[in-house]
């Protein structure tokens, strides 16, 4: 249904003017009594294989949706209905901000494609705090940070610890975005100094504080892998939760798409399909940096739920979609619960033909093992046999 009927009339809109037209219809189901119900009837699963425990945090799925889709938290009991296992609201700044002039987000279709320069457009930490007061019981709720587009970079640590503070009580954990400060990306050489001076003031806040908020800290493709790594050991070397992993990228190689069609559109953060690769190599590297030993979101062209399995083999402990569930509609998050619950099924029949085996290998062996008089003779065999009868 929705490939053929949804999707053509929310792509006939453009982008952001469909997103709107979502949100508002979500809000309206739920209203509606038994909207929800509805909702989760048709896109929800629920399995015990699904449920994961990620810093310390049960989620009844590892299928999150990725930050910037619900911005100021305004549908979060509708969003989880749809079957989501968590939402990352924002990302949030301090004061309002109206973001770029439009348009600015545009589907590349021929990619699976999005390339946005929203600019971080959201209500502010008050609007966010008013969202976020509203009942929503059972939903995890993750909040993406950023600092205002006019605050300086030396003055971004402040922003940070603002929000951090005020939404402390509200969020189940937060995300560090350092990827919407546009003046910081061309000195990847400063970001672990940066990114220092943003973190160190929220674990502070942290150590006096009587709840455990995890703090993650989301990452750009563009890193080069050497930054990547050197970010990665801020891990080992400080409080820091875990990585979201990745960011939209600012490259355009090996797109279906005309060079001119991109020059129409200009700059900003492409994510979907081509981004698939990239983020699934950088989870990896992460992992395999760290040893497993830390939680890695993984987001970044999740479009299948082979996608989605490979992230996850690759060393995400969770997932996240954005371009994928645009694409694909809202029976995606069902597809790919199924997906993990099939496999987990499968890797617990093929742990149980293991065991069996092994058992019977070893009955073998210490039948093979016992010492000659202990073992039935065939006279005692037969008597047993006899016995039975
Ligand atoms: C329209 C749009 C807005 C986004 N806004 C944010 C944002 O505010 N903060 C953020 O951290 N990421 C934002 N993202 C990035 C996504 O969270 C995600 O990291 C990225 O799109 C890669 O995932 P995907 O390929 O599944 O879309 C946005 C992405 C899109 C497409």
């Amino acid at each position: 249904m929705y490939s053929r009927i949804i999707k053509p009339i929310l792509f006939a809109l453009s982008i952001e003017r469909a997103h709107r037209v979502v949100m508002i219809l979500l809000r309206i189901i739920g209203i509606i009594p038994g909207g929800r119900w509805m909702l989760r009837k048709c896109c929800a699963v629920k399995h015990p294989a699904l449920e994961r425990e990620v810093f310390g945090i049960r989620f009844p799925n590892p299928v999150g949706l990725a930050a910037g889709f619900d911005r100021n938290g305004e549908a979060l009991r509708e969003i989880a209905a749809l079957g989501f296992g968590f939402i990352e609201i924002g990302t949030v700044t301090p004061r309002p901000q109206a973001g770029n002039p439009r348009p600015r987000v545009f589907r590349l279709q021929k990619d699976n494609a999005i390339i946005n320069r929203i600019g971080v457009a959201n209500r502010g930490l008050e609007a966010t705090i008013r969202q976020l007061r509203r009942p929503h019981p059972g939903v995890i709720v993750g909040c993406s940070i950023g600092k205002n587009a006019a605050t300086p970079p030396e003055e971004a640590p402040y922003d940070y610890l603002k929000l951090f503070r005020n939404l402390y009580q509200y969020a189940d954990y937060f995300t560090v975005n350092i990827n919407c400060d546009n003046a910081f990306r061309e000195e990847w050489h400063h970001a672990r100094e940066y990114i220092l001076q943003i973190l160190n003031p929220l674990f502070d806040f942290r150590r006096g504080q009587n709840q455990y908020r995890p703090v993650m800290l989301k990452i750009s493709p563009d890193m080069p892998d050497e930054v990547i790594d050197r970010i990665t050991d801020i891990l080992l070397e400080t409080p820091l939760d875990g990585i979201v992993a990745t960011n939209g990228t600012l490259s355009r190689e090996g797109l279906h798409t005309s060079r001119t069609s991109l020059t129409k559109i200009g700059s900003g953060r492409l994510s979907g399909a081509p981004l698939t690769h990239r983020a699934v190599e950088i989870v990896r590297r992460i992992h395999t940096r760290v040893n497993g030993a830390y939680p890695i979101i993984g987001v970044g062209g999740l479009m299948t739920p082979d996608d989605v399995r490979a992230m996850l083999d690759a060393g995400a402990d969770l997932v996240q979609l954005y371009t994928g569930y645009i694409y694909n509609g809202p029976g995606m998050v069902k597809e790919v619960c199924r997906a993990l619950i099939d496999d987990a099924q499968r890797a617990e029949a093929a742990q149980q033909a293991a065991e069996t085996a092994a058992a019977k290998v070893a009955e073998m062996t210490t039948e093979e093992n016992a010492p000659a008089d202990s073992r039935p003779t065939t006279a005692d065999k037969s008597a047993a046999t006899h016995h039975v009868q």
